[in-house]
């Protein structure tokens, strides 16, 4: 993402104005019960700070993907309690997002109240980003507030729409994901190393490309390194591999000595026969995989490698886990190399920077996700950013503030 000025909270006159905060409130649950509250916790900080300022918080976000329809196990009224609790303070809820219920509510708050609309994505016009849905919701609003990073991949009503149509900024969760996120790979102190991982190359095929002409190292872990390790001639037994994906790992590989990058892979792994909890395991060389065992997770030799070139590295970009890290014991490889990582952050050697999908769930299994610099609370949306592509939602901030 190309690091354009986006406005900020900073200086915004907001007292006694209704202010519409784009929040991403789209988290996982269990039971009826919030399982992973980070992102409520991230978003409270600026509804608090508009709130003390005396703003009328008018709370906007999706939640799951109802498609256009009212679905009612996805509505966000089960969401307010967590909200409540995030921000120390009251929440009220209507049960649309636009029409004359959200509109009496929004008129009923005081200074400094909080009110939190039901579900964007119950109207079409969200997804579709419909003028018309869009100025139906800013007509609630005098000021559009941006906090929802995780969703600024999405070009959608209130993510993108709204703030062509009121005076917008970004506020304080988005503004430090965009603030560590830059500082990381656009203006990295150097060397900067990358760690990618996860089971895949077909999904992150843009990201490799991306990565590969701005790193000086990049890490390869996770069952995507077998399919590099198959493009260089390895024979890795019953490992997953995409077959269809070993040119473009070919094709990586080639880039990488292009641009004079390190492209560090796996030179052992933790392998077993079965895939299971506390399958019988070895380690053993990439290139001794018998043809019976499959991959699991990096080996020793492979993480004291890693973790020498943590110590050179000034930047971190981390995504993705390094083995199958949600099978026991083929955490050890992503826990070991994390932990590592945010000692180097601790000793004040590394800006470390994670994000994406299984990245926080693998951080947390270490007990280091608040070790790192900055864990961004994104999935699709980092991973975006790291392809190098402009975020809808940011893009249409940093316009706003030329208007
Ligand atoms: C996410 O969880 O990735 C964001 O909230 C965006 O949701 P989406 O992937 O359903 O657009
Ligand atoms: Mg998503």
């Amino acid at each position: 993402m190309s690091g354009g000025r986006f406005p900020t909270l900073d200086g915004l006159e907001v007292s006694g104005k209704h202010v519409l905060v784009r929040a991403d409130l789209n988290v996982p649950m269990q039971d009826g019960k919030v399982s992973d509250a980070l992102r409520i916790e991230r978003q409270a900080p600026t509804i608090r700070e508009l709130a003390e300022k005396g703003a009328r918080v008018i709370v906007l976000s999706h939640f799951d993907r109802p498609k256009g329809k009212v679905v009612e196990s996805m509505s966000l009224k089960l969401l307010a309690p967590a909200l409540a609790a995030a921000t120390a303070r009251p929440v009220a809820f209507a049960a649309d997002c636009i029409g004359d219920g959200a509109r009496e509510a929004a008129a009923r708050l005081k200074d400094g109240e909080v009110l939190l609309l039901e579900n964007t994505r119950f109207h079409a016009g969200e997804e579709a980003n419909d003028p018309e849905f869009a100025k139906a919701v800013a007509s609630l609003g005098d000021i559009f507030v941006n906090d929802a990073f995780s969703a600024a991949h999405r070009a959608h009503a209130t993510t993108e729409g709204l703030a062509h149509l009121l005076p917008a900024a970004a506020g304080r969760a988005m503004e430090a994901e965009l603030t560590h996120l830059h500082a990381a790979l656009d203006h990295p102190e150097r060397p900067l190393m990358a760690v990618v991982g996860g089971a895949k190359i077909s999904t992150k095929i843009a990201l490799l490309g991306n990565l590969i002409r701005r790193v000086d190292v990049l890490v390869i872990g996770g069952a995507m390194a077998n399919t590099f390790l198959a493009a260089q001639g390895a024979e890795i037994g019953k490992s997953l591999i995409e077959s269809n994906q070993v040119a473009t790992a070919r094709d990586i590989l080639g880039a990488a000595r292009a641009q004079g990058a390190a492209l560090v892979l796996p030179v052992d792994a933790i392998v077993a026969k079965e895939f299971k909890a506390n399958a019988e395991n070895r380690a053993t060389g990439t290139n001794t995989v018998a043809a019976d065992e499959m991959i699991l997770d990096v080996g020793p030799e492979s993480i004291e490698g890693f973790c020498a070139r943590l110590d050179h590295a000034r930047t971190l970009v981390w995504n993705g886990p390094l083995g199958a890290f949600e099978t026991p014991p083929f955490e050890r490889g992503t826990v070991a190399v994390a932990k590592y990582a945010a000692a180097r952050t601790r000793a004040g050697k590394l800006m470390s920077v994670a994000g994406g999908g299984d990245t926080v769930a693998a951080l947390n299994m270490a007990g280091v996700a608040d070790q790192f610099s900055y864990v961004s609370t994104a999935g699709g949306a980092f991973l975006e950013w790291l392809e190098g592509r402009a975020l809808s939602g940011v893009t249409a901030l940093i316009k706003s503030r030329d208007r």
